[in-house]
């Protein structure tokens, strides 16, 4: 069982830590100091990749690479960046991708939530943002970071848009069919595709992520019910080179250099008219 690591000599909300622990079934543990974390004894302890808790929040580590730092759900950060490079986010491809319109607040499911950057960005433009995630270790990085993102001022109302569902979301979506629920407008996803070996402009962090989660193999499974579940469409994020989700020809693309975004407009949506507009077929960056 994966582990959150507290050290002894950093000051810690001990409560919040077992609960988030409990909440996600990870072990606790704690460590005299953190020059204890990059050990083998540690990592004959706790596996190579673990949670800490330090200053800066949970953070995830891998116990065999000291020289990686912890990777964060840290929304502040993104904020201030996406601010910075982009001026606002109506005109983000991934914007385009869920048809974001002036006023209308959509109600999205991120059904492979991740990191939540692309959930953030959803809600950055406005949508109500549901996040399933079914790795136990990703989704106590996640709590963690809307609950530190929801005392920030520079993101604070953005976090309020979004919430967490963790769990496998093929039950999720399934469960929402079953019960006909029609709230829901945008089902995104963004499985983790494998990569292309070349690919080392992958930062290392991030490469700390994917070996942990691997490739969502099982990625096809979450298209059916995001089609029944979905009153708008689904958007589907993949590499450029990947095939279509279940070999399923989208209504439309968007296109950027390293990734697309495929959008099937569902029945819901062409049975009440709501069809995509000019601008939604262009090709973005
Ligand atoms: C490529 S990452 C998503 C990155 C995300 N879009 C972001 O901006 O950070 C894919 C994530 O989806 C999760 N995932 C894959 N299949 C899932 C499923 N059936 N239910 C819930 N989570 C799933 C994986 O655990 C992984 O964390």
């Amino acid at each position: 069982m994966p582990s959150i690591i507290k050290f002894d000599n950093i000051l810690a909300d001990i409560t919040y830590l077992k609960e988030l622990a409990s909440t996600y079934q990870l072990d606790f543990a704690s460590l005299p100091q953190q020059r204890q974390l990059y050990t083998e004894q540690t990592r004959q302890r706790v596996g190579q990749y673990a949670l800490i808790s330090d200053e800066g929040g949970v953070g995830l580590v891998d116990i065999s690479d000291p020289k990686l730092l912890p990777l964060r759900v840290d929304f502040a950060a993104d904020a201030l960046i996406y601010r910075k490079d982009k001026g606002g986010g109506k005109n983000e491809a991934i914007a385009k991708a869920i048809g974001i319109k002036k006023n209308a607040q959509l109600n999205v499911i991120d059904a492979t939530a991740g990191l939540g950057t692309d959930s953030f960005i959803m809600a950055s433009v406005g949508a109500n943002v549901t996040m399933m995630e079914r790795t136990a270790i990703v989704s106590a990085l996640l709590h963690d970071g809307l609950i530190r993102g929801g005392k920030e001022p520079n993101c604070a109302e953005i976090v309020a848009r979004m919430r967490l569902a963790s769990g496998d979301a093929r039950e999720q979506l399934q469960q929402r069919v079953a019960e006909q629920d029609t709230n829901v407008d945008i089902v995104y996803l963004d499985p983790m595709f494998p990569h292309k070996k070349k690919s080392a402009a992958v930062k290392k962090p991030m490469k700390m992520f994917q070996t942990l989660i691997g490739s969502d193999l099982d990625a096809d499974d979450l298209l059916t019910p995001a089609l029944s579940l979905a009153q708008q469409r689904v958007v589907v994020k993949r590499p450029n080179y990947a095939p279509f989700l279940q070999d399923h020809t989208p209504t439309m693309q968007i296109k950027g250099k390293k990734h697309r975004f495929d959008v099937y407009l569902t029945h819901h949506s062409l049975r009440t008219g709501h069809t995509k507009s000019a601008d939604e077929t262009q090709t973005p960056d």
